[in-house]
C-alpha cells in the first residue's frame, strides 16, 4: 500500500490514476488546479471511477510515497508548488511527459524519475478520460524504475524497465517530431499519407534522429520510414496533443517536442532547418498580434 499523488488530473493523470484504482492497492490522491466533481475514466476494459482525495491547494498537502506529475511540460513550474508540500526526504517522483527533459525540467531542486507513455487518450469537456487503447510507460531499469512498476502491478498498465532509457524517449520524440506537421496544417494525422507532407514528416525525423544520436540514443536508419508507415496506418482521424492544444487556444509542448531539437542540435553543431522552422511558424501562428 502506497500513498500515492497524482498532480495534474488531464488525460494521462487520469488514466494513471484509473489504473492505480484498479490495482485496489492505493491510497490516491488527485491534485488539480480546480475541484473536481469526479474522475472517470473509460478504458477498453470498462468504466473505472476513481475513488480519491482532491486537493486544489498545495498548501493542503501533506508527505506522500510517490508523486506522480502528469502535467504539461509547460507546466512543471506550478507542479513544482505541489512536489514542496508533497515530498519530504523518502518520496519519490515520477514525471510522465513526453520529451526528452524531465530531469532538466524539475532540476536542480527535485530529483525524478523520468517516464514514457504510449497511450492514446482524451480528455472530454466534461472531464471524462477516453483511454484508446492498453498504457504502455517505459522506465529506466534502477531501483525506482522497478519500484515504480511495482507501483502498476495487477493493472493493465504495462511498465518496461529498460536498459537504454535514452534511446526509448528518443523514439518516442522521434514520434512526437513528426507531430508537427498536423499542429502547423492544423489536419489531423491522415496529412502524414499525402506525398510532401510525408517527406517533411521524414525530414522533421531525420534531424531528430541526428540529434538523438548525439545525445547517446541508439536509433536505426529505418526508424523514421517505420514511424511515417505507423501514421499512415493508423486512424487519418487522430489528432495528436500538439493539434489539439492549437486548436482549443492552450500553450503547446512545441518547445519540448521541436524546440529540444534545435537546442540540443545547436550544442552539437548539427542543423535542423526544419524543427526550427516548424517551432518559429508555430510560435508564430500562437502569438497575438499588437501591431
Ligand atoms: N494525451 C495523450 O494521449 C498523451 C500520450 C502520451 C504522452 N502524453 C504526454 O503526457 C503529458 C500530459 O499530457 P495530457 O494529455 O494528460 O495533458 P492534459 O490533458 O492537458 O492534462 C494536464 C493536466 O495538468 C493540469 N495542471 C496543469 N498545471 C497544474 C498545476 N499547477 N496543478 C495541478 N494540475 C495542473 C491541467 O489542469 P487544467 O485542467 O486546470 O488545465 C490538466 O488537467 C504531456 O507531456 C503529454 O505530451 C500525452
Amino acid at each position: 500500500m502506497a500513498r500515492v499523488a497524482v498532480v495534474g488530473v488531464g488525460a494521462i493523470g487520469g488514466v494513471l490514476a484509473g489504473l492505480l484504482q484498479t490495482s485496489g492497492a492505493h491510497e490516491l490522491i488527485l491534485c488539480t488546479r480546480r475541484a473536481l466533481e469526479q474522475l472517470v475514466v473509460e478504458t477498453p476494459e470498462g468504466v473505472v471511477r476513481v475513488q480519491a482525495q482532491n486537493l486544489i491547494d498545495p498548501a493542503e498537502a501533506s508527505p506522500v510515497d510517490w508523486v506522480i506529475v502528469a502535467t504539461k511540460t509547460y507546466d512543471c513550474a506550478g507542479a513544482k508548488l505541489w512536489l514542496d508540500r508533497l515530498c519530504d526526504g523518502k518520496t519519490r517522483i515520477g514525471v510522465v511527459q513526453n520529451g526528452v527533459e524531465h530531469r532538466e525540467n524539475f532540476a536542480p531542486e527535485w530529483t525524478v524519475l523520468p517516464v514514457v507513455i504510449d497511450v492514446p487518450t482524451e480528455r472530454r469537456p466534461d472531464g471524462s478520460v477516453l483511454q484508446r487503447s492498453k498504457a504502455v510507460m517505459r522506465v529506466e531499469e534502477t531501483d525506482a524504475g522497478r519500484k515504480f512498476a511495482r507501483l502498476f502491478s495487477g493493472t493493465t498498465g504495462q511498465v518496461e524497465a529498460v536498459g537504454d532509457f535514452v534511446s526509448a524517449a528518443w523514439h518516442k520524440l522521434c514520434i512526437n517530431s513528426a507531430g508537427a506537421v498536423s499542429a502547423l496544417t492544423l489536419k489531423p494525422a491522415g496529412i502524414l499519407r499525402d506525398a510532401e507532407w510525408g517527406q517533411i514528416a521524414l525530414d522533421l525525423i531525420a534531424e531528430c534522429v541526428a540529434v538523438g544520436r548525439a545525445e547517446g540514443a541508439t536509433l536505426d536508419d529505418g526508424v523514421g520510414e517505420r514511424i511515417l508507415a505507423g501514421y499512415r496506418a493508423g486512424p487519418p482521424e487522430s489528432i495528436n496533443s500538439l493539434l489539439a492544444d492549437r486548436l482549443a487556444g492552450r500553450p503547446m509542448e512545441i518547445d519540448a517536442r521541436n524546440g529540444v531539437i534545435v537546442r540540443l542540435g545547436e550544442k552539437s553543431g548539427i542543423p535542423t532547418p526544419l524543427n526550427r522552422m516548424a517551432v518559429a511558424l508555430l510560435k508564430a501562428c500562437c502569438t497575438v498580434a499588437t501591431h
